[in-house]
């Protein structure tokens, strides 16, 4: 049964989904890392790929970037195809001082500017938090291969370009990087009773003007990929 988005049909995906932002880097994961990845979904180039890690099957599909794009593609999966945890690994700006270029940030919760909570008509605020179980699993993983991680709150933005310039006031409150797509994969999550962790690798530091270079970015992303397909298979 395929959906708007997505083509697949049900067992198309494997239980646990990598999530990409770039559908670029999905095909890349998919052809580097994974036994016999078979294409799974093409629709309007966000690219996903079913395959195994290890002998343990492992999808990858692009996220695009936003909380509005995620959302609808890890709504499908989780309710349509029967997926059962979601691990984004994507890039996030770097904010909270002791957070440096190439950092591989764990999400244990997502703090948000966006109204994707309004929704769920709660009479209070929501807070977006990792699955546990995927976040120990995780941090875990990290520490047997020797990867360094910080693991702490993201600021999911609604705004790349933002006019409030607001990053030092979360950086204030510890708040260890911004990227887009966290709070919606959370609640997603939450809602639909399944699990989700985002791993960031951080790309820029733009309280301190710093940015790494395509080639450095490479390196943060293979570490991050690997603890993420190590955390997939060992679930
Ligand atoms: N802002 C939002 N998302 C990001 C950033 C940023 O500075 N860097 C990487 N993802």
């Amino acid at each position: 049964m395929s959906t708007p988005h997505l083509q697949g049909q049900k067992g198309d995906y494997a239980p646990v989904v990598l999530m990409p932002g770039d559908p670029l880097r999905a095909k890349f994961i998919a052809e580097t890392y994974l036994e016999n990845p078979k294409c799974v979904n093409e629709i309007r180039g966000m690219l996903g790929y079913t395959g195994t890690y290890q002998g343990i099957p492992v999808s990858v599909q692009g996220s695009g970037m936003g909380i509005p794009s995620i959302g609808i593609y890890s709504y499908e999966l989780y309710h349509f195809f029967d997926v059962k945890s979601i691990i984004r690994i994507g890039t996030a700006g770097g904010i909270a001082p002791e957070v440096k270029l190439r950092d591989v940030i764990l999400g244990q919760a997502s703090c948000t500017n966006s109204n994707f909570a309004m929704q769920y008509r709660l009479s209070g605020t929501y807070a977006p938090i990792a699955s546990f179980r995927l976040l120990k699993t995780a941090s875990e993983t990290a520490e047997k291969l020797n990867i360094p991680v910080k693991t702490g709150n993201l600021f999911c933005s609604d705004m790349f370009y933002d006019d409030a310039n607001s990053l030092e006031e979360w950086a204030k409150m510890h708040v260890l990087g911004i990227e887009m797509e966290s709070a919606a994969l959370y609640m997603n999550a939450a809602r639909a009773g399944k699990e989700a962790l985002c791993i960031c690798t951080v790309s820029d530091c733009p309280l301190r003007h710093e940015f790494t270079s395509a080639e450095e970015r490479q390196t943060g992303f293979t570490n991050m990929m690997k603890l993420a397909l190590e955390t997939a298979v060992n679930l």
